[in-house]
């Protein structure tokens, strides 16, 4: 079956070119608050932050079905020496939304792969109680339900053909709240300074709470990774993001290079520019 995907150019806190209960999975990864290298001063404050991701989870709550799930890629921030709570504050903002909180995941990094500071150095400087500073190398996904699931409304078709990998999933340990991933280089070259997540994190979201056929949203959707990947699990996918220039980025990295069946050829892309005309083209 050939997919569909859609880039919408616009502010995530409304969503309104998507039905209400028209999507099957949410998987996103939203700006870290005011990141150092990423996200410099972006937010006036923490408090306005926090009100956009409150926005976009209660739209998030309305264009999911009921049952689905939303998860988040994010983690605390350290910004100018204060740390940001942003785990706690973003969970309790998916809870008022209407979500049910279902799972934290821990998501580590390789030891050796840190993009910021290191912190730790601290200790080695000053070896005494008080100066100690942790590297961090983890990062959280979280897993929020809306409403129950009902396991029936899946024709028996669609679910042999979404049937999980059993054998990578006991192999790469998916089965367990730490997932050991490998992140994305800051200086890998379509990735250049959007702070994507790694292939692997979508691929797993996707094949574990979506079936074939399905639309997959992400709101933050930067270089494109989760419509890549949902395209890659012959999953639609909608993508919103603000900033107009990641257009050339996220075409190249969905309309991926290698082997493409006869299905995917048929997939088409459209981008909607908001408050200008829209274009409809096919992806290759
Ligand atoms: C952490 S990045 C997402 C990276 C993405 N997961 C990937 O793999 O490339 C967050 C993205 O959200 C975009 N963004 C920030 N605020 C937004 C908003 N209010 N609405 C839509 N997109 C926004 C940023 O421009 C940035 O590209």
């Amino acid at each position: 079956m050939a997919t569909v995907h859609k880039l919408i150019i616009g502010n995530a806190i409304d969503m309104r070119e998507i039905p209400d209960e028209s999507i099957q999975l949410m998987v996103t990864s939203p700006p870290y608050f005011n990141a150092p290298f990423d996200y410099k001063q972006l937010y006036q404050s923490y408090d306005q932050y926090l009100q956009i991701l409150g926005e976009v989870a209660k739209e998030a709550y309305r264009v999911l079905q009921n049952g689905r799930i939303a998860v988040l890629n994010i983690d605390d921030m350290l910004v100018d020496g204060e740390k940001f709570p942003i785990v706690a504050d973003a969970t309790h903002l998916f809870l008022q939304a209407g979500f049910r909180y279902r799972d934290r995941i821990i998501w580590k990094k390789p030891d050796g792969y840190l993009r910021i500071s290191r912190r730790s150095g601290v200790m080695l400087q000053n070896p005494y109680p008080m100066y100690y500073y942790p590297d961090n190398t983890l990062e959280s996904i979280l897993i929020f339900q809306k409403g129950k699931f009902n396991y029936r409304s899946i024709p028996d078709a669609v679910r042999l053909a979404s049937k999980i990998d059993l054998e990578r999933f006991q192999k790469e340990k998916w089965y367990m709240t730490l997932w050991e991933m490998v992140n994305v280089l800051p200086n890998s070259e379509l990735e250049k300074d959007i702070a994507a997540f790694p292939e692997e994190l979508p691929y797993r979201i996707i094949s574990l709470f979506s079936y074939v056929g399905e639309t997959v949203l992400d709101p933050f959707v930067g270089s494109g990774t989760t419509m890549k990947v949902a395209r890659l699990l012959g999953r639609n996918s909608i993508g919103i993001e603000i900033k107009e220039s990641l257009i050339p980025i996220i075409r190249k990295k969905i309309g991926f290079e290698g082997q493409l069946t006869l299905e995917q050829q048929e997939d088409t892309f459209e981008i909607i520019l908001r408050e200008k005309v829209s274009q409809s083209e096919e992806i290759r």
